[in-house]
C-alpha cells in the first residue's frame, strides 16, 4: 500500500515555511543520519536554498559512522555544511552554535562593528516527523517545550524559543511529511520507524531490509543470525526470510519474523546501519 500523500498538505507546509523564512537568519534542516537522502523533503530543499542553511544529521548514534562522514562530504560538495548530532544523549550540541556562527560570520561581524549588543540570531528547525526536532529543541532550550513522540501527527509549538546557545528558534510550521515518489524511500522510512508501521506490510519491509543487508552489510547479517554462506547464497531474499522464520522457531509466521527483523535493525542488533548510500541517488 502506498503512503497517502496529499499535494494540498505539502503546499500548505511549503507556504508556511516560505512565510517564516523571512523571519529567520538561518534554517536548520534536521535529517535522520540513517537516511540523509530519504528523510529530506525535496520540496523544502528547493525553497530553503534561498536561505543560509545547515544540515543536522541527527540520530548519528544509530548510523554507520563511515557512511555519515561520506554524506557530510557529499553535502559539503553541494555547498551545504553539516554536523553529526545525537540529541537523545546530548552529544554534539555545541557544534550547532559554532556552525551557525561561522555561517553567519559576516552578519555577526556587522553587528559587532556597529556596536550592536545583545543581538539574537534567529533560526528555524525543519524536518519530517520523527527525525528528532522536539528532542533537539528540548535540549537547546533546556526544558520540555514541545511534545516528543514517535507518532507523526502531533501538533507542535510554533513559538519563538530562547535557547541556551544565544539563538532564538522558531519551531517547524505544521507537519512536513516526507515526499515518497520512490518506493525504496518508503521502505527505508518504514524500516527506520519514521512512518507508521501499518502503512507497509512487515514482510515487504523485512525483505527490503534483508536485501539491503545482503548487499551492504553481509557480515553483520550473518553474525546477527548465525547464518552461513550456504544459508545466503543461491537463495532468494524471500527464501532467506522463510529460513529465518524457521530458525526463530516461528513456524510459518512470516509476519512475526518480519517484525522481529525490523525491530532488530532499529535496536542495533545488527550494529549501526545507514540505509541511504551516497551516490546511489545520483546514478538513477
Ligand atoms: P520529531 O519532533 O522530529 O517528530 O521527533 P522527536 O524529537 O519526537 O523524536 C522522535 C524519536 O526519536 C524519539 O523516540 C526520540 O527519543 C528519538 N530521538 C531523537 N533524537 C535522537 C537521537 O539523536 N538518537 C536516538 N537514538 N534517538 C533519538 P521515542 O521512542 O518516541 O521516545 P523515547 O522513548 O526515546 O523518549
Amino acid at each position: 500500500m502506498a503512503l497517502q500523500w496529499y499535494p494540498g498538505h505539502m503546499n500548505k507546509a511549503k507556504n508556511q515555511v516560505q512565510d517564516r523564512l523571512k523571519l529567520v537568519d538561518i534554517v536548520l534542516e534536521i535529517v535522520d543520519a540513517r537516511l540523509p537522502f530519504s528523510s529530506r523533503n525535496p520540496v523544502l530543499e528547493q525553497i530553503i536554498d534561498q536561505k543560509k542553511h545547515i544540515i543536522i544529521l541527527n540520530k548519528s548514534d544509530l548510523a554507520d559512522p563511515k557512511v555519515t562522514r561520506d554524506w557530510r562530504i557529499n553535502f559539503q560538495q553541494e555547498g551545504t555544511n553539516s554536523i553529526e548530532l545525537d540529541a537523545k544523549h546530548s552529544k554534539g550540541l555545541g557544534q550547532i552554535k559554532s556552525l551557525i556562527r561561522s555561517e553567519l560570520s559576516e552578519k555577526i561581524e556587522r553587528y559587532e562593528n556597529n556596536g550592536v549588543q545583545n543581538y539574537r540570531i534567529k533560526a528555524m528547525c525543519i524536518g519530517i516527523p520523527n527525525v528528532g526536532k522536539s528532542t533537539i529543541l528540548n535540549r537547546l532550550v533546556g526544558k520540555n517545550v514541545a511534545v516528543t513522540g514517535n507518532k507523526p501527527g502531533v501538533t507542535k509549538n510554533q513559538n519563538w524559543l530562547k535557547t541556551n546557545i544565544g539563538i532564538d528558534l522558531l519551531d517547524t510550521p505544521g507537519i512536513l511529511w516526507p515526499k515518497i515518489d520512490d518506493p525504496k524511500v518508503g521502505m527505508k522510512l518504514a524500516l527506520s520507524g519514521a512512518i507508521k508501521d501499518k502503512i507497509y506490510a512487515p514482510d515487504d519491509v523485512a525483505i527490503y531490509a534483508l536485501n539491503f543487508l545482503e548487499t551492504h552489510y553481509m557480515d553483520q547479517l550473518q553474525e546477527a543470525y548465525g547464518l552461513t554462506n550456504a544459508d545466503i547464497f543461491n537463495h532468494t531474499t524471500p527464501e532467506l526470510l522463510m529460513n529465518l522464520t524457521k530458525k526463530f522457531g516461528y513456524k510459518e509466521d512470516y509476519d512475526r519474523a518480519s517484525r522481529r527483523i525490523i525491530d532488530d535493525v532499529r535496536k542495533l542488533k545488527l550494529g549501526r546501519l545507514t540505509f541511504d548510500v551516497p551516490g546511489e541517488f545520483y546514478e538513477e
